[in-house]
């Protein structure tokens, strides 16, 4: 198979776990490179579920290696844990698994840090996953993170007094809450030392290996494209670039180890924290569209990470098409399409309006996208019942008619479709 880089394409939780699990057994490589325990990838195989946050998704698979890159964010007490469950599945873990030196560590103090901000913001919130993604990134771009292999350094200790310090004086001065103790990190990198230095490896040279011995690769992204530091609503946004290019960055790989960009989006949109969503019909502040209901309920909307209830809207075309673009995506994923079954009609968001003005792409300004109101078309729902189809050849006419829609107004082929939650609910074409 060709090397194919795998990224949600909306605002995340477009089912990129459920698509990289059934992909995975036909590559020999499976690698995260951005995010962190921020996600929430799930996996349905029969009446099993498993929600992965930091573990790629191809760990079900015994034949399949999974690699973390260093431009994700790991959180050792999140990480161990994950691997304790899928331990006590069965799955061997420390076999399949291998984490890169270059990682960096998310600590107790940026998981304060990033609650104590949240907080203090109040109404004007970004509605982090408070899993202390931001500080940890923070600290990489101001060159005083701790990555894995500073676990093995003499300096460890200083630097992590003086990041402490710093952070503590912070969280008491500026932000009046608790101070983070030295044996909560203490344990935190003891943790660490024992359980993921026995992991830790060069990423970007086993993938340079493996390429040369011919094995075929899948890099799995996080959040979406909406969510990019770069090319999402910004400030409503995580803090890693979530687009395609993030992946030769964050493995340490060149662009001619991608062949393929498969774009991962849901046939509707959902967005889980705040910050702009101009299709949102339903959230958990008041906004109760019947549609928007249907879609909540049937979809089951609630997030893989926080449990917190998504909010739910239409498909947007503006949203898939630019990140088509920014992303370079080569196919589409769509998941989900079964949750639109029994709606008499459904829409399709293909331009915005704003002050009397048409708008074909996302606005740089979320306050300028805020204001915008979605440009729709029309279409005939269906009454049948699409849950579990592997053809597309028994789509309903309207189910086909909408994804030739979304082709179109998206610039790009649908190349698989969900039709449900496990493995094996897929049409591909
Ligand atoms: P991810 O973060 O992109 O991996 O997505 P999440 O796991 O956070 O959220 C996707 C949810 O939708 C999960 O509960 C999946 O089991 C579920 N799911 C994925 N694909 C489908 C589908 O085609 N139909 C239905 N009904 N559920 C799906
Ligand atoms: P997966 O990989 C959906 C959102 C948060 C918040 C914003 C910033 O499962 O698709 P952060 O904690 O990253 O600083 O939060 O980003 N967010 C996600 N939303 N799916 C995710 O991951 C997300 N990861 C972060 O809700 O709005
Ligand atoms: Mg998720």
């Amino acid at each position: 198979m060709a090397n194919i880089v795998a990224i949600g394409v909306q605002w995340g939780d477009e089912g990129k776990g459920k698509i990289v699990d059934l992909l995975a057994p036909e590559v020999d490589v499976v690698a995260r490179f951005q995010g962190g325990p921020n996600a929430g990838h799930t996996l349905v195989i029969g009446d099993k579920k498993t929600v992965l946050h930091l573990v790629p998704s191809g760990i079900l698979h015994d034949n399949t290696l999974c690699l973390i890159g260093n431009g994700t964010v790991v959180a050792p007490e999140t990480i161990v844990e994950e691997m304790n469950t899928l331990i006590r599945a069965g799955i061997p873990v420390a076999q399949r698994l291998k984490i890169s030196d270059r990682c960096q560590l998310i600590l107790p103090y940026h998981r304060a840090l990033d609650v104590a901000r949240e907080i203090a913001k109040g109404k004007a919130k970004i509605g982090t996953t408070g899993r202390g993604i931001g500080p940890a990134y923070e600290d990489k771009t101001a060159r005083r993170g701790i990555r894995l292999i500073d676990l093995t350094s003499n300096d460890l200790d200083a630097k992590i007094s003086e990041n402490l310090e710093w952070t503590n004086f912070l969280l008491t001065k500026y932000f009046k809450t608790d101070a983070v103790s030295r044996a909560d990190v203490d344990e935190v990198l003891d943790l660490a030392r024992e359980r993921l230095l026995p992991l830790m490896a060069d990423v970007s040279l086993i993938l340079q290996e493996r390429h040369k011995a011919g094995d075929s690769m899948l890099f799995e992204g996080a959040q979406g494209t909406m969510l990019d530091v770069d090319f999402g609503t910004y400030p409503f946004v995580t803090s890693s670039n979530t687009v395609s290019g993030a992946a030769m960055a964050g493995l340490g790989i060149g662009p001619a180890m991608i062949d393929e960009v498969l774009g991962i989006c849901k046939a509707y949109t959902t967005r889980v924290g705040a910050g702009p969503f101009p299709t949102e019909l339903y959230n958990a502040e008041g906004m109760n569209d019947a549609a928007g209901k249907h879609l909540a309920e049937k979809g089951q909307e609630f997030g893989a990470t926080t449990g917190r209830p998504r909010r739910t809207g239409w498909f947007d075309a503006v949203v898939v098409r630019h990140a088509v673009r920014v992303a370079g995506v080569t196919g589409l994923a769509v998941t989900k399409l079964d949750v639109l079954d029994g709606l008499s009609e459904v829409k399709l968001c293909v331009a915005y309006e704003r002050n009397g003005e048409y708008l074909q792409s996302i606005p740089a300004d979320a306050g300028v996208l805020n204001e915008c109101t979605p440009v729709y078309e029309t279409l005939p729902g269906w009454a049948e019942n699409t849950f579990g189809l592997t053809d597309m050849a028994q789509l309903p006419k309207n189910a086909k008619t909408l994804l030739d829609r979304i082709e179109e107004v998206c610039g790009c082929p649908v190349t698989m479709l969900s039709t449900g939650p496990d493995r094996e609910h897929i049409c591909r074409l």
